[in-house]
């Protein structure tokens, strides 16, 4: 590990996370200002990457939910790295701050923002808050867009994006599996390995090349939801895939089908590692050496 595991605290809500075995953990909620101020204190907490989030679909389930974590749960985190002089916190924002307004093909880094997702109302206030603390306090925030996030090791969250995922963990299991949206349904996604590395690479970089901070657009592979079904079938050639759209396709129709991600690319030389294939043969692997958390 990059920094020595002993020198990065894990935090979670619940107290037996995944990976509490792997180094340092505390417990801890994002909206308890108080409790994460006095860990930060404490633990002399230089850099902080905030991940805690609601995610598209069960935001829609509960506005205030995702706006209580998404949103104080921020505020919480920019206020004590303000007060306690924290050196770096990595926040990130999605292609969810778009909304149906913007180009869809090869969306721009700077183009309109006007998501009709609770989540990305929040993701859109976030970065302008961040921003604003970039501006004001000279706070060094850093984060990117993502897109739809596939894991081995995490299971899906409560997002639109979650079929991608889901659709491994069917395939490797001899389960048939039932798709929640169209089969023409396109949306940009990352696998895992390369989200880390946005983050580390862009937490990296030299801060006077960056010019965006909080908000670059990352772009690793784009593909229909059909698409993804063939790349599994090519593995596992009996598998079934249904599709049956429910009522997270209209948020994956206001979602940009493919993302421009020139300004990552030129001001800290982002660059995925994992297309449709590799990432396909990857998952398949992993899954099927029992290394995802059940
Ligand atoms: N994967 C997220 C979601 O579907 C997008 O940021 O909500």
């Amino acid at each position: 590990m990059r920094y020595g595991e002993d020198n990065v605290l894990a935090t979670s809500r619940r107290s037996t996370p995944a990976h509490s075995d792997s180094g340092p953990f505390a417990r801890l909620d994002v909206t308890d200002a108080g409790a994460l101020a006095q860990i930060v204190e404490q633990q002399r907490i230089e850099v902080i990457y905030h991940l805690a989030a609601i995610l598209s679909a069960v935001g829609e389930d509960n506005p205030q939910l995702a706006w209580a974590v998404n949103m104080n749960g921020l505020y919480n985190v920019l206020e004590v790295s303000r007060r306690f002089q924290v050196a770096q916190v990595f926040w990130p924002s999605s292609i969810a701050v778009f909304g149906p307004g913007a180009p869809r093909e090869r969306t721009p880094q700077e183009t309109i923002m006007r998501p009709t997702t609770v989540y990305g109302v929040t993701k859109v206030a976030g970065e302008l808050l961040c921003d604003y603390y970039v501006r004001r306090y000279a706070l060094d925030v850093r984060g990117v867009r993502y897109p739809g996030v596939i894991s081995s090791g995490a299971p899906p969250g409560g997002g639109t994006t979650d079929y991608a995922v889901e659709m491994f963990y069917a395939a490797v299991e001899s389960r048939p599996y039932t798709c929640f949206v169209r089969e023409d349904t396109v949306l940009p996604m990352m696998y895992m390995p390369d989200c880390i590395k946005a983050a580390l690479d862009l937490m990296s970089a030299e801060r006077s090349a960056l010019r965006h901070h909080n908000s670059f657009n990352v772009a690793a592979m784009s593909f229909s939801a059909g698409e993804l079904a063939q790349a599994v079938r090519a593995h596992i050639t009996d598998f079934v895939c249904e599709f049956r759209p429910d009522h997270r396709q209209a948020i994956a129709d206001t979602w940009p089908r493919s993302i421009d991600d020139s300004a990552a690319r030129t001001q800290w030389k982002w660059a995925p590692q994992f297309d449709l294939h590799a990432m396909t043969a990857d998952m398949l692997e992993k899954l099927r050496a029992g290394k995802h958390v059940d």
